[in-house]
């Protein structure tokens, strides 16, 4: 009998103890999906704020309406004032987190971690390729990038390239005089294109710069065109330019290969990017590329062609449009660069890569005309996983556009944003975190190597404009939308001037 009790007493203990873990483990389980719950409101609750729009076409209308008006800035200010600085949208069918704040933006250009990697269109990621330096990242991307960079900052370039863009601007210019109209986009786009070709392979003007410019034109036609490949598609036309184009390039690659020997490389500074690149694989630099070295140069050369060939043009095209609209301004430049040339033509001395970039007025210039003309509006990234910045969450596999052009064109950073005002820039002073709010270069790991170059380009040409010629801008009208440039590609007429002094500037 005494067994049966103690049997029992056991039983019941164990039911009871069963049932309390059970209740207990349910606790912790609700405790734990409760956890997860809250945790997924919390995160839901810190995705940026916004409308995906119309099904499919998200708001793509609207975006590219404001790209084509006087403001392309409107789309982003109208969200901004809704939801905030940082808002969701959907643009051609792609959901989008678009930051108007500048530390957020920082944070994704800076890519902690590599959290981060580009997005273009389909139709730019089919005619790049899966490797192209515009594309890749990680360690490889920064080994392209340091390469590159210290190259264009070298001296031995920049005492070559300053006297190059000198020839060149000279040359053009001069034509300019004897055409009864310019068209200033068109006309500049053929000159940097002459000058970027001979920092990236030393060709100059000739026939072959001419067939490299021709298949180069048809390629990036298709950069941004309807991503559908075969035969008479834009798409595939420009695939096929490209293939021309490697053709091309590969030629000036494999000859140089042979005229370099051991001793030329060991005792002579590189001359062009092909040098570079050609340097860096046989010393065993870029890690995929032993098996097709002539492949992976000439393929880099064509990707570096892209990102020059239409900013710097248009860099150019603005500022004589912001100048032509504003004769307080232009009187400065001139004077600042009739002193320039009268200091140097007393010394007898050659004009070298730092006095360019000693023209304080001229760069004040350069920097409004970016800030304003916003050449590159903002850059694409997709997240590779949960990005929390400042508050915001960015979900694994969303696009994010970090928009320079609303930062440039924020009034609480800029006063009178829409005023073309060069002054500003000594009046900022340090005032404005430089590295965050003016970024038309963009930044951190992707910085544009090509700053300084083009900054010297544009005082190269600047001066040589303004101190042996006037010119006299029609009517026409800044369009934003797919890319910056002139409705009317800017028709100016120009003649040559004989300044003798400097034109004294009333203060602004
Ligand atoms: C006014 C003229 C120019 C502007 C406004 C400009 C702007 C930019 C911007 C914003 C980026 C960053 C893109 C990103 O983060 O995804 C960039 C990258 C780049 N730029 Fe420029 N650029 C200019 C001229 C040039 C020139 C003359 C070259 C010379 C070849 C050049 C070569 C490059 C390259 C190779 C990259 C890619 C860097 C990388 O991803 O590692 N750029 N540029």
């Amino acid at each position: 009998m005494d067994y049966w009790v103690a049997g029992f007493l056991v039983l019941t203990a164990g039911i009871i103890l069963r049932s309390r873990l059970w209740f207990r483990l349910r606790k912790w389980k609700t405790r734990d999906g409760e956890e997860e719950e809250q945790e997924k409101e919390t995160k839901k609750a810190m995705i940026p704020k916004g409308s995906l729009g119309w099904p499919v076409i998200g708001e793509t209308l609207a975006f590219i309406a404001c790209g084509y008006s006087s403001r392309p800035v409107t789309f982003m200010d109208k969200r901004k004032s809704l939801y905030g600085n940082v808002f969701k949208t959907n643009i051609i069918g792609t959901p989008i987190i678009i930051s108007t704040d500048a530390e957020v933006n920082k944070v994704v250009l800076q890519n902690h971690g590599n959290t981060f990697v580009p997005a273009y269109p389909k139709s730019i990621t089919e005619l790049l390729g899966e490797n192209s330096i515009l594309s890749i990242n990680g360690p490889h991307q920064k080994r392209l990038h340091t390469l590159i960079g210290a190259f264009f900052r070298s001296p031995h370039l920049k005492e070559r390239i300053t006297r190059d863009i000198e020839a060149s601007v000279g040359l053009t210019l001069a034509s300019w005089s004897h055409l009864p109209v310019v068209h200033v986009q068109d006309e500049t786009k053929k000159m940097t294109f002459e000058i970027l070709v001979k920092l990236l392979m030393s060709i100059s003007r000739g026939e072959d710069l001419d067939i490299l410019k021709l298949e180069f034109e048809e390629f990036i036609k298709g950069l941004i065109c309807i991503p559908i490949k075969f035969p008479g598609t834009r798409l595939y036309k420009s695939l096929k330019a490209k293939e021309r184009l490697i053709k091309i390039v590969k030629k000036v690659v494999k000859e140089r290969q042979m005229a370099t020997t051991d001793t030329v490389r060991k005792t002579s500074p590189a001359n062009d990017a092909v040098d570079v690149l050609l340097r860096d694989v046989s010393d065993g630099g870029s890690s995929d590329t032993p098996s097709q070295p002539l492949d992976f140069v000439s393929g880099k050369i064509v990707e570096m062609m892209i990102p020059g060939e239409e900013t710097m043009p248009t860099a150019m095209t603005l500022a004589v449009k912001f100048l032509s609209d504003n004769p307080v301004a232009l009187a400065k430049l001139v004077e600042e660069n009739m002193e320039f040339k009268r200091r140097k033509l007393e010394s007898g001395e050659e004009y070298n890569w730092s006095d360019y970039m000693s023209l304080s007025f001229t760069h004040n210039v350069i920097n409004e005309t970016l800030r304003m003309a916003n050449i590159i509006n903002g850059v694409w990234r997709k997240a590779l996983k949960d990005v929390e910045i400042k508050g915001y969450l960015i979900p694994k596999g969303w696009c994010v556009l970090a928009s320079f052009i609303s930062v440039h064109m924020d009034e609480d950073i800029y006063e009178n944003p829409y005023q073309f005002d060069p002054w500003r820039w000594d009046r900022i002073n340090g005032s404005v975190n430089s590295n965050v709010c003016f970024t038309p270069f963009g930044g951190g790991q992707r910085l544009c190597p090509g700053l300084e170059l083009s900054k010297l380009e544009i005082s190269i040409f600047l001066h040589q404009l303004v101190t042996r010629y006037s010119w006299r801008a029609e009517e026409d009208k800044i369009v934003s939308f797919p890319t910056v440039k002139m409705k009317r590609r800017l028709p100016i007429r120009v003649a040559p001037v004989e300044r003798t002094s400097h034109i004294p500037v009333e203060d602004h």
